[in-house]
């Protein structure tokens, strides 16, 4: 079976919703911009690689039915929408890009006349959810050379088909190698407190066959000093130019953990998650999401009483010296982290 997380299909975007998982594999339609808003803010689609076509898809969802009459009032409702996107999620730097890389293809078009610029914007986003498969694939290939057969790998969160169009990045590493005919054995932390390892990682791994165990986010610590973990490979939603990595809240103990262990730490991700505007990690935005999620979200009865004062960070930084390599889809970026990310983003050529 073939899984494509986005798509536009039938006039509307097409998504699965990942809240739904693992109970269902439904696929739901978006029809209208403050729709798409509301599936991204509530998670129904998430994982950075995946904002950035749900981004784009839904910038031309709002965009489609303008009656702007020149490119002056075009731009002006573009900006509007774009602002209005921006808003849904802060953490993940693709969705981001996505947006501004349409920005510059409107604006390079400023002379085409209106209908064209929304066919600029679709084919746009069209050319970014082709790439995104592309990268996927090319992460997975430079991945694999790492990964030796028997390995056991950790992971946390969820970082494959449902992150991304239609493969995954940390988790597109672990099918190649499979693909290339390795055995290799996962555990995968079930990532309180939205559950995205337990509810989606476990799917899809198993749905491709692999040997796949889950663990509560504490039991971590003891499988590595029982050495049951070789390798720990992790996604990234932004990535700073010294190299430090947002990420799934709970990444950065994983990350300690394997310093202390003396267990490799990689982080996996395309281009489209750097960001240059971001010296290190204090510059990186942490989303902060609703109590809920941690009081009751997937709890029959509140596991604490209302009055009790809940911090609910998404996302966490991983200093770059915890990081043993960034698996990029140009290649595997190593240290000195500042001068060969900027040397990988500079000359887009692959570092191996
Ligand atoms: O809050 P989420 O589920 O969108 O967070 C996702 C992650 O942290 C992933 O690890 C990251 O986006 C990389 S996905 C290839």
């Amino acid at each position: 079976m073939y899984i494509q997380t986005i798509a536009w299909k039938d006039n509307a975007i097409r998504i699965i919703d990942q809240n739904k998982l693992p109970q269902k594999l439904k696929y739901i339609y978006i029809k209208d911009i403050s729709s798409l808003w509301k599936a991204i803010k509530i998670m129904q689609i998430r994982g950075a690689p995946a904002l950035a076509g749900a981004a784009g898809l839904g910038l031309y969802l709002g965009i489609k039915e303008s009656k702007a009459k020149n490119f002056g009032q075009f731009i002006k409702e573009l900006d509007r929408l774009i602002r209005y996107l921006s808003m849904s999620r802060p953490t993940a730097r693709n969705l981001f890009w996505a947006l501004e890389r349409i920005r510059k293809k409107v604006l390079k078009h400023k002379k085409n006349p209106v209908f064209e610029l929304k066919k600029i914007i679709f084919n746009e986003t069209q050319k970014i959810i082709l790439e995104d498969k592309i990268a996927c694939r090319r992460i997975g290939e430079f991945g694999a050379r790492l990964i030796k057969d028997n390995d056991t790998i950790l992971t946390i969160c969820n970082t494959g088909i449902f992150a991304t169009i239609d493969y995954g990045t940390a988790l597109g590493i672990i099918y190649r190698a499979k693909e290339k005919g390795k055995y290799i054995k996962v555990y995968v932390c079930e990532t309180r407190p939205m559950l995205q390892g337990a509810r989606l990682t476990t799917w899809e791994l198993k749905h491709k066959g692999l040997d796949v165990t889950l663990i509560c986010d504490s039991m971590a610590a003891y499988l590595m000093q029982k050495k049951k973990i070789n390798k720990v490979i992790v996604g990234a939603d932004r990535v700073a130019i010294n190299g430090d990595t947002a990420n799934k809240i709970g990444t950065y103990n994983l990350a300690v953990l394997s310093f202390y262990h003396r267990i490799p730490f990689y982080v996996a991700c395309p281009l489209s998650t750097f960001d240059l505007s971001c010296k290190d990690g204090g510059d990186i935005p942490i989303e902060q999401r609703s109590v809920k999620e941690v009081r009751e979200l997937f709890f029959k009865k509140p596991i604490a009483k209302k009055n009790i004062k809940i911090f609910n960070p998404a996302f966490d930084i991983t200093p770059h010296n915890l990081i043993t390599a960034i698996i990029t889809d140009k290649g595997i970026i190593k240290k000195p982290y500042k001068k060969n990310i900027l040397r990988i983003i500079k000359n887009k050529n692959a570092i191996k």
